[in-house]
């Protein structure tokens, strides 16, 4: 069904939806994204924070997106009609705007991946510095290029169809993944400084965390939310998709646990090829990752076929989360408008293009729209969605996270009070320190590249 007019979709199958949820939280966020917040953030002590916000906070605030998709069946902004008074109507359109701005950054760092595959291939950073070949692509042209490719083959799929596009990709696209990831894992391990890179990421250290928690709690809740698609309303989207007899709370088990384990695994392989070739992980910004680990790629036996490898999995996960973040907006102007599909998909795709563009003339572009977006809008989306239901919608939510589970007892009141109250107050507190950070990353190295136009 394309219009918006008659039957919704459905998956096909329960495990095409946990599939579907987990290929939009896996993604450029755990391979591109977390190890270079764990390098910037101080290793393990990081690590640590982060879990403890996927598991309390994002996890809680997963069944929250859960809750209102399943209950509404409705797109992210139909939803929020449904649920709120028409001043929460902004809400929805908050949803749709993040969806905007986190892929047209997100697609611009996809076309650098679509880049490095053929540069693996060449092995062109081979012969030239990795850190030079990393300025020859990720700015200008080439960029411009491949941000242009990754979109289109993001339109290409969703253009297909919700059953026929998502479900059908993420099927073959998530155990790809599991399995290369398993692979380069089990060869970085063989490598001399593995164990160094271990300790690194592994053991923390209390004095890091405390000495700069500031920083590291809105990083870690940033990377939670962007990690786990969450503040933005995809799982709202992918949950009115789903049956009632689903349990909620388990298919969101699966989700974290699955999308976790592919973070840690990114770093159980980035980190041991970056310690054996003497790069110091806490290099920052957008191309730590991709200078670093082709630099490794470099100096380590195989490096050009682990290269394509690693590049064309990155690839892979990145289109499975790219495809959720359009479908959020897809389906609002389908569900909305009664837009089809196809001119929906196609129009949309042009406009996140255009708003991409603008990140391909400097790296630091891409600062300004990550931070911006993982810091600020997913925490605000969050937020604003869980006060709806907390305050609006106890009862209802109580009920619908109830639906398929034989007897939930005190579990759901349990719930719903963290969400409400401790949820609450760490993303109140993490939302100030983000600004703050963004304030910083303003008057910083963004006023320099301003300054150096
Ligand atoms: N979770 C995706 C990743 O880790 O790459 C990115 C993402 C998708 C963020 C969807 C937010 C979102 F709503």
């Amino acid at each position: 069904m394309s219009t918006g007019e008659g039957v919704r979709e459905s998956w096909s199958t329960r495990i095409g939806f946990i599939l579907a949820a987990v290929g939009s939280a896996v993604g450029l966020g755990n391979i591109w994204r977390f190890p270079f917040q764990v390098g910037q953030e101080g290793g393990a002590a990081f690590l640590v924070m982060y879990l403890a916000f996927v598991v309390l906070i994002g996890f809680p605030a997963m069944l929250v997106e859960f809750v209102v998709g399943r209950r509404t069946g409705l797109n992210t902004v139909g939803a929020i009609k449904e649920f709120g008074t028409a001043r929460w109507r902004y809400l929805g359109g908050l949803f749709v705007f993040i969806g905007f701005v986190i892929l047209s950054y997100y697609s611009v760092v996809g076309g650098w991946v679509l880049r490095y595959i053929l540069g693996s291939g060449r092995g062109s950073y081979m012969d030239a510095s990795a850190g030079e070949y990393f300025v020859s692509i990720a700015s200008g042209t080439d960029a411009l290029v491949f941000h242009a490719i990754f979109m289109a083959i993001v339109v290409a799929i969703v253009g297909l169809g919700v059953q026929r596009g998502i479900e059908l990709s993420v099927k073959i696209m998530v155990p790809a993944i599991i399995a290369i990831f398993a692979i380069l894992a089990g060869y970085a391990f063989t490598l001399d400084g593995a164990a160094e890179a271990y300790s690194y990421y592994l053991q923390p250290n209390l004095d890091v965390l405390i000495n700069n928690w500031a920083s590291i709690v809105p990083a870690a809740a940033g990377q939670a939310f962007f990690t786990l698609s969450l503040g933005m309303g995809v799982m709202i989207t992918y949950a009115s998709y789903l049956s009632e007899d689903e349990n909620l709370a388990i298919d969101g088990t699966s989700i974290v646990v699955f999308n976790t384990g592919i973070s840690i695994l990114a770093g159980l392989i980035v980190f041991p090829i970056l310690f054996t070739a003497g790069v110091d992980p806490e290099t920052s910004g957008a191309g730590a990752i991709f200078i670093s680990v082709a630099q490794a790629l470099t100096d380590i036996p195989l490096g050009q076929v682990i290269g394509v490898l690693f590049f064309a999995t990155v690839a892979i996960a990145a289109v499975s989360s790219a495809i959720s973040l359009i479908e959020v907006v897809v389906s609002y102007a389908i569900d909305e408008f009664g837009m089809d599909r196809v001119p929906a998909t196609l129009a949309i795709g042009f406009l996140i293009f255009l708003l991409g563009a603008p990140v391909t003339v400097d790296t630091v572009m891409v600062d300004l729209y990550d931070i911006l977006a993982a810091q600020i809008l997913l925490v605000i989306g969050a937020l604003l969605l869980i006060s709806l239901v907390v305050i609006f919608h106890t009862e209802e939510a109580l009920d619908e996270i109830q639906k398929g589970v034989t007897d939930l007892g005190w579990w759901g009141y349990l719930w719903l009070w963290i969400v409400g109250v401790p949820v609450v107050i760490v993303l109140g507190v993490s939302l100030m320190l983000g600004l703050d950070t963004y304030v910083k990353f303003l008057q910083g190295p963004f006023a320099d590249f301003l300054s150096s136009l």
